[in-house]
């Protein structure tokens, strides 16, 4: 027996509605209509867009087709970026395509809008089949669910689903002969589903997941760091890639260091602490190296093996090039103090942003409060910044470096892409 999972797109892998409804507002205004309300807006999703103009603005047929035209000028471009992939899709996907079940998807989304949707969210490796309508050729939803199986599917054998959120992929799944999921995450009801007669329904992805992989442990996640010296702006490049992560489905689990579970955030108190001026060198280092231990086993393992991404707000890295170089103690004893700690758990990919001492120290200058390592002198920062460049120097494949002295717009875009790249790579 084959196992099949047909996804409708919109509402169902992708949040669409940011560029659906710019895309909507910008066609009604265009035509003299007055901007649609929230829920007017909301009822787009999903059905085919000349049916909505019609049924939801009260368009006349050649008006409807008219808004269609106009829509698309501005989606096709713009809009079907403005778009995110729902928690847990990605982490699904994977799931189901390690577990050996097809993957195709019936949209009601033009079939090149929804390719490139697909593939600009890394997507497309995941999927066997995506069927959407083609110039000429308005396919209803029962005809797109057949065409996205694969041609010899045996219906009464083979157990085929169609995922959806709307009445209409319940409906074509009913029509073609499949069993359906209704989803509660997307823009119809439950009531809206059940009514329609959907097999089962999910509330989340996560209900979907044990729904079809019960008990299956899902691939494991990825490990990110960021890197570089205070005042290198780690804080709002951070939240940038947090944003950018978060739009294509990455589970983020944020966390930084020294600190990330309650232990480790005693042990930095103790770490930071100005007045804890006379701590000795090496009880520095093995104070970070402790707080990491407890951080790696608490956090960052439990995180890695359920799938997320675990992004770290600095790791070892910066007890080689601060109590390495900084504190002048060496890297080989600092690698040996951590090797327990870290126990080969490294990133895949580490993100250093580039900035000099000097900028670094000017940027500092500018900041209210000074914690204890920041009040260290500025040949203590020269040193921790050549620890850096030798580290990168030592394994460069690791380590993503953008040049950081940009507007902070400019480095998070490279930063993304780049994170992105290898996020999807490893997939
Ligand atoms: P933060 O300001 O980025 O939170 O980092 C706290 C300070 O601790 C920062 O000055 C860098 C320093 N640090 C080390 O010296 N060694 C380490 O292993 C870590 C993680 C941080």
């Amino acid at each position: 027996m084959r196992k099949a999972v047909i996804f409708d797109l919109d509402g169902t892998l992708t949040q669409s509605e940011e560029g659906i409804w710019a895309s909507v507002k910008y066609a009604a205004e265009k035509l003299g209509f007055p901007e649609p309300d929230a829920p007017t807006l909301r009822k787009f999703i999903g059905p085919p867009l000349g049916y909505s103009f019609r049924e939801y603005l009260g368009m006349d047929d050649a008006t409807a087709d008219k808004a269609v035209e106009t829509y698309r000028e501005r989606y096709n471009v713009v809009g079907l970026f403005e778009n995110r992939v729902f928690p847990g899709v990605r982490r699904l996907m994977r799931t189901l395509k390690r577990e050996g079940w097809y993957i195709g998807i019936a949209t009601g989304k033009p079939q090149k809008t929804s390719e490139r949707v697909v593939a600009h969210f890394g997507l497309d490796k995941f999927v066997d089949k995506l069927c959407g309508p083609t110039a000429g050729h308005q396919a209803d939803k029962v005809a797109l669910i057949q065409s996205a199986l694969p041609a010899d599917w045996d219906y009464q054998n083979d157990e085929a689903w169609m995922v959806g959120d709307r009445k209409f992929d319940v409906e074509g799944a009913i029509g073609a002969g499949v069993k359906s999921i209704g989803v509660g995450y997307g823009y119809g009801s439950e009531e809206e589903l059940r009514t329609a007669g959907c097999t089962h329904y999910c509330a989340t992805v996560e209900e979907m997941i044990d729904f079809l992989c019960p008990g299956v442990t899902p691939p494991e996640g990825a490990f990110l760091s960021m890197e570089g010296l205070d005042g290198s702006g780690k804080g709002t490049q951070i939240r940038l890639l947090t944003d950018a992560l978060d739009r294509f489905g990455f589970e983020l689990v944020l966390s930084r260091e020294p600190g990330g579970c309650p232990i480790s955030e005693k042990l930095r108190d103790i770490i930071l602490d100005k007045n804890n001026a006379e701590m000795d060198d090496i009880t520095e280092a093995l104070l970070y190296a402790a707080s990491r231990a407890q951080h790696v086993r608490e956090v960052i393992r439990p995180a890695i093996k359920a799938g997320k991404v675990m992004f770290s707000d600095r790791f070892v890295d910066s007890s080689v090039a601060y109590q390495g170089g900084g504190r002048q103690l060496g890297v080989q004893k600092i690698l040996d103090i951590n090797a327990p700690a870290v126990d080969g758990t490294m990133p895949m990919a580490t993100i250093y942003l580039d900035v000099d001492h000097e900028t670094s120290l000017k940027r500092r200058a500018a900041a209210t409060e000074l914690d204890r390592l920041e009040l260290a002198g500025d040949s203590f920062h020269a040193r921790v910044e050549a620890g850096y460049r030798e580290l990168i120097r030592r394994t460069p494949e690791r380590f993503i470096v953008v040049d950081a002295t940009r507007t902070p717009e400019e480095i998070g875009k490279e930063v993304a892409e780049k994170v992105l790249a290898r996020l999807m790579e490893a997939e």
